[in-house]
């Protein structure tokens, strides 16, 4: 047990799937995953280990931006033993190259966070994710038959912004889309020799100010789901 974890050892898989909703992550052990069990309620971020396709699978929810996810994943990584954290989340766009609806894959994510300096005094911009689970992960999409983009994201600490600059960043750093969780979650990975990744779909654009409504998420997000579970051990 962790000060925000409950779970016995045992009972967390080497993979976790984490959205950053704990909603999403009972959606998912309800529709996706057999024999599941509810292996952590404390703060209300809900875990379930189950079993997909004869493969155990823990999904959690991360809360939002990089301190909720930095807590979570370094006790799972540290605590749990955990091997694999593929982040499923949603981002906004910064370009009119992607559109609604696009499942991305992040390869690298730049941040103007303190976390890593914070955390052990690392400069570093940019962190990157896993090349063997990205891997998977491409494997994984092409077998269901869904288009995949690789992208680099911005990991922003500030949802509500006064003066946006995204387009900056969209030519400076080619970051075409923006979340707020994988850099903590890729330092923290980078940190203690584990491996991770996050699959995102667009639920919103920067540029064309369109927005998908939280039904349409519901449906589209499955996708995204599907990828990541199909992934494991590929
Ligand atoms: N900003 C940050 N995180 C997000 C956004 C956004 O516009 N959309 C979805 N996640």
């Amino acid at each position: 047990m962790t000060p925000h974890i409950e779970a016995k050892k045992e009972d967390i898989a080497k993979t976790v799937i984490m959205p950053g909703d704990p909603f999403r992550a009972k959606f998912i052990a309800e529709n996706f995953l057999d024999d599941y069990k509810l292996v952590n309620q404390v703060r209300g971020m809900l875990a379930y280990t189950g079993v997909y396709k004869g493969k155990k699978v823990t999904v959690m929810g991360s809360g939002m931006g990089n301190p909720s996810m930095g807590i979570y994943s370094y006790e799972l990584y540290k605590f749990y033993d955990v091997e694999n954290i593929i982040r499923v989340g949603s981002c906004g766009i910064y370009t009119k190259k992607l559109k609604l609806y696009d499942v991305l894959l992040v390869e690298k994510t730049y941040s103007e966070s303190t976390y890593a300096n914070v955390q052990n005094e690392n400069s570093e911009i940019f962190k990157f994710s896993s090349k063997k689970l990205n891997k998977s992960i491409e494997t994984s999409a092409k077998e269901l038959g869904y288009k995949i983009n690789k992208v680099t994201a911005h990991c922003s600490d500030v949802f509500y912004k006064e003066r946006n600059k995204f387009q900056f960043l969209y030519q400076k750093y080619k970051c075409s889309c923006v979340e707020m969780e994988t850099f903590a979650l890729f330092h923290n990975a980078q940190l203690l020799g584990k491996n991770a990744s996050a699959i995102l779909t667009v639920s919103d654009s920067l540029v064309t100010k369109e927005a998908t409504t939280s039904k349409e998420r519901e449906r589209t997000f499955t996708n995204m789901m599907e990828i990541a579970l199909n992934s494991i051990n590929k």
